[in-house]
């Protein structure tokens, strides 16, 4: 649908979207609210046919996703309730620190959505030297033959062959970790943090990225001497497709990273990645979990990658100009329009989460669910859409 030309519709469309996704945010918060004493300290996972949650079970890639939430709310009504839940979690993201088989490279979601915003928001310097401690780890897993992060540890020291599978790997996921690393070089001004950030991204751009525009999930390099190898999915549907998380993890790094650096490059991949996303959601509101899939196949939504998209979509529009911020304000709104109308399960009060419609790992057998970083997401969406610009990353 074309945006109204009258400048008279326009400013009625937009403040109906406005008063539509304050309505959605104000929902969301008293959500989190009426959860919080069912929820008490526990992480949610993934969500239950009944729309409960299961709980990270210690640490996990997905643990920090109720404490960004918490921390959104806070920033949001300044009500200690959010801070004090999100602070009394410390102990929980601590194990991580003293874990070195629980740290991987999401240490960056970890630690930015909890340590990196109590800092943020409160000042704590306990939470600032753990924010610290975290992005020490996470720059020791760069591979300097290959200029990536290491994206996954070995299971156990007698598996050489995993051993030689998560040591050559890189995944798209990772660039939402790297504001980590640029927060500690902020803080520091330790050149490694922000040299390791910027050359996992370019590596990202060139062997993750495709020419057109898609993307690999995870690329496998020779980890001693750093020759790039092939392209292989994790979570997609196949080693050629697109899974639509990770073109979401990779538009909304690029265009964070690009608010950061500033380098034009990371602008461009950026929009390559979103106008291909773009393209392939052809009339879609919320994206399938696979770009390449036909009729034929299990077309299992993913309100997770819609979420994380839009959220990156109004990063982008906010650093480019008018023309084309309104191309990419349209079609976040259009992905917020779309998780509100199929996806929101704020008015259900049996409801644990925001979302449902999410897919984990649909070849796992994990889809059609709630899913905690979908919900941060979707916050943070619908935060970016009514003009907040303070966030952790
Ligand atoms: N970072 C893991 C996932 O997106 O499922």
């Amino acid at each position: 649908m074309n945006a109204p030309r009258n400048p008279y519709y326009a400013s009625v469309a937009a403040s109906r979207t406005v008063a539509h996704h304050q309505a959605a945010l104000m929902r969301a918060v008293d959500r989190l609210a009426a959860t919080m004493p069912v929820i008490g300290l526990r992480n949610p996972k993934i969500g239950k046919p009944d729309l409960t949650w299961d709980y990270c079970n210690g640490p996990d890639w997905v643990m920090s996703f109720q404490s960004g939430q918490l921390w959104l709310a806070y920033q949001l009504t300044g009500d200690p309730v959010f801070r004090e839940s999100a602070q009394a979690r410390r102990p929980g993201f601590r194990a991580v620190l003293q874990n070195r088989k629980a740290r991987d490279h999401d240490l960056g979601f970890q630690f930015s959505l909890s340590a990196v915003a109590d800092w943020r928001m409160t000042g704590a310097e306990v939470a600032r030297d753990m924010g610290l401690r975290a992005a020490e780890a996470l720059a020791a897993r760069f591979n300097e033959a290959g200029h990536y992060i290491q994206a996954w540890n070995p299971p156990g020291p007698h598996n050489r062959e995993r051993a030689a599978f998560v040591q050559g790997r890189a995944i798209v996921d990772t660039m939402q970790n790297l504001a980590l690393l640029h927060w500690a070089f902020r803080e520091t001004a330790v050149e490694d943090f922000r040299e390791i950030a910027l050359l996992h991204a370019d590596t990202t751009r060139r062997h993750l990225v495709r020419a057109d525009g898609t993307s690999f999930h995870t690329f496998v390099f020779d980890a001693a001497d750093g020759r790039p190898l092939r392209g292989e999915t994790h979570q997609g549907f196949a080693d050629g497709s697109c899974w639509s998380r990770g073109q979401a993890w990779l538009i909304h790094g690029f265009a964070q990273t690009y608010v950061t650096t500033r380098d034009p490059a990371d602008l461009e991949t950026a929009r390559l990645l979103a106008a291909t996303a773009e393209r392939l959601m052809g009339e879609d509101r919320v994206p399938v979990w696979d770009y390449a899939l036909t009729d034929g196949e299990t077309r299992w939504r993913d309100s997770s990658a819609g979420a994380i998209m839009a959220a990156g979509l109004y990063i982008l529009a906010g650093v480019t100009e008018a023309e084309e911020a309104a191309r990419w304000r349209g079609f976040a709104d259009r992905l917020i329009d779309g998780l509100i109308a199929d996806c929101d399960l704020t008015a259900n009060p049996a409801a644990q989460g925001l979302l449902g419609q999410g897919a984990a790992h649909v070849t796992a057998g994990r889809s059609n669910t709630m899913l905690p970083y979908g919900d941060y997401y979707y916050m943070e969406a619908l935060m970016r859409s009514l003009g907040h610009d303070s966030f952790f990353w």
